[in-house]
């Protein structure tokens, strides 16, 4: 594990050398959970949303896309539910005067339990070695048995207070597992509260009365209060979608872990309006067809699994979150969510505004069901920088840093570079980025010797970088290096186009998912 957070922090150091991510307002000293995508990563981020948007709205008929404001009527967030019950129940330590998130207090001192049983079992693999019998030594080993009943009762426990919404139990915990705090060392604790994750900011003068509005928690009821507009205007027949990739802003009490809970952040969802009583088939559906989406990009089939969730959210009736394992642990990347026709119903009725659509096919006018899936940008972002970041040990005793991205999604598709700066070798290197660039991200470079140019590729994952030397104003050929492999290969001026958009263009990712 701590072999896994030290990967981490290289990758995360590794994001700002490169130009991927800055932490938000560095010469300031920074703006916690808020960072800023540099030049390398902007290109990554918008290459994961156009797979994205183009795999909804190029690859299915029925999905549209739409970009509404971040700014909306406050009322929607009071029929959404967001007002009243978004929160996270916070304690503060009296010492230290910090916060904390109390569900994620517990969750830690679960986890501790979780290394020790994993530390006693790591212990006896070693001990016994080729005939360590792991469910047999779980079964009958005196202290994890213990371990594994302490964890057992807490889980069971916290899982009862969350569930009841039962503040005072919550704290109990805390001091009954005898939680310190981090900084301070003590267990002054203070109660525990819900804090609405909200941020809010006012619309308009104060002498005209200014209104409260909030910045939007999540792209999805932007779509809900357009549903009308884009079913009319478009004609859509149900089943249909919206897609919306935008902004989202969470005031996240516990911000950990880099880019993976940020309090600015991107979401891209999509909500899908089906008849009632369809809703399991369209789940099972978006279920199976997301994770394709993840698994095309070949970073592992291993790395995803889903997970179900066991309490709903009253308006649901099925969810379940795609997770990816990051180098801190499986973690949620996206939700696919049933949410029955709880968001419409509720704009109807705040609204005034009748919400429906007439079925032709049965002659009846309802309030539509929703299938939701919602992704985190960042957090795919994250997925894919940390399944693609190698350290290798090469021949000769060199080593070298690659990002092995997805070549579809990566910031910069090839590199020309003359092998000299010379003999006309430039001008003939300018010539074959002057044709490449109209259709790839293409760099030139030309600085420090060819080894130290093939690195600086590697480490922003450009999948080919093209030579030009003195047989190549010869026969206008040029050696083509695979990011890879490292393997060299002669070819053809004229043929550079065609190799390089069969390996990197969007279009045959999108393929994969026919
Ligand atoms: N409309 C449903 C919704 O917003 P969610 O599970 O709260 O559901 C969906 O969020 C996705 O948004 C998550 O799976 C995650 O990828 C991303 N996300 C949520 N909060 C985030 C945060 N603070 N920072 C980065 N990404 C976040």
């Amino acid at each position: 594990m701590a072999q896994q957070e030290d990967v981490f922090k290289k990758i995360v150091a590794h994001a700002k050398e490169y130009g991927f991510v800055f932490p938000s307002s560095e010469i300031y000293d920074g703006l916690s959970a808020v960072y800023d995508y540099g030049q390398n990563g902007v290109e990554l981020k918008n290459n994961i949303k156009r797979y994205w948007w183009e795999a909804m709205t190029l690859l299915h008929e029925n999905i549209v896309g739409i970009d509404s404001a971040i700014f909306m009527h406050p009322t929607i967030w009071k029929a959404s539910g967001h007002v009243d019950a978004f929160n996270d129940p916070l304690i503060d330590n009296r010492d230290s005067k910090k916060r904390y998130r109390a569900d994620v207090l517990i969750e830690d001192q679960i986890a501790k339990i979780d290394d020790k049983i994993n530390k006693e079992i790591e212990k006896a693999r070693k001990r016994f070695g080729e005939s360590f019998d792991e469910d047999m030594f779980r079964q009958t080993n005196g202290r994890v048995a213990e371990l594994v009943a302490r964890r057992e009762a807490l889980h069971e426990r916290f899982s009862k207070a969350m569930n009841d919404n039962n503040l005072d139990e919550l704290r109990q915990i805390i001091i009954d597992e005898e939680i310190v705090d981090p900084i301070s060392g003590t267990k002054n604790w203070t109660e525990v509260r819900q804090f609405n994750l909200m941020f809010k900011t006012e619309m308009g003068s104060t002498a005209d009365g200014a209104m409260t509005v909030y910045l939007r928690p999540e792209t999805a009821q932007g779509i809900f209060v357009n549903y009308l507009n884009v079913q009319k205007t478009g004609r859509m027949r149900i089943p249909f979608g919206i897609a919306q990739i935008g902004k989202a802003f969470r005031n996240e009490i516990v911000a950990r872990q880099f880019i993976f809970r940020m309090r600015e952040f991107e979401q891209m969802e999509m909500q899908f309006f089906v008849r009632p009583g369809e809703e399991m088939t369209w789940f099972k559906y978006w279920k199976e067809w997301r994770l394709r989406w993840h698994k095309a990009l070949g970073l592992g089939d291993e790395k995803y699994r889903y997970h179900d969730h066991e309490k709903l959210a009253h308006y649901a009736n099925a969810a379940t979150d795609i997770e990816f394992l990051m180098p801190f642990g499986f973690k949620e990347v996206e939700g696919i969510h049933s949410r029955t026709n709880f968001d419409l119903s509720q704009h109807e009725k705040f609204s005034g505004k009748k919400i429906q659509y007439f079925d032709p096919e049965l002659n009846s006018s309802y309030t539509p069901y929703v299938i939701e899936n919602s992704i985190g940008v960042d957090r795919m972002f994250l997925s894919v920088l940390c399944s693609s970041y190698e350290e290798q040990k090469l021949e000769g005793g060199d080593s070298r840093v690659v990002l092995h991205l997805p070549a579809a999604l990566a910031p910069v598709k090839c590199a020309v570079m003359p092998l000299v700066r010379k003999d006309g070798l430039p001008e003939l290197a300018h010539e074959i980025v002057d044709d490449l660039k109209f259709d790839f991200s293409t760099h030139y470079d030309e600085k420090d010797s060819i080894g130290k140019r093939y690195r600086r590729q590697d480490a922003i994952g450009t999948p080919y970088c093209i030579t030009v030397d003195h047989q190549s104003l010869e026969d206008r050929t040029v050696t083509l290096r695979h990011r890879d492999s490292m393997e060299q290969e002669r070819v053809a001026i004229d043929d550079l186009h065609k190799i390089i958009h069969g390996r990197v263009s969007l279009n045959s990712l999108l393929r994969k998912l026919k």
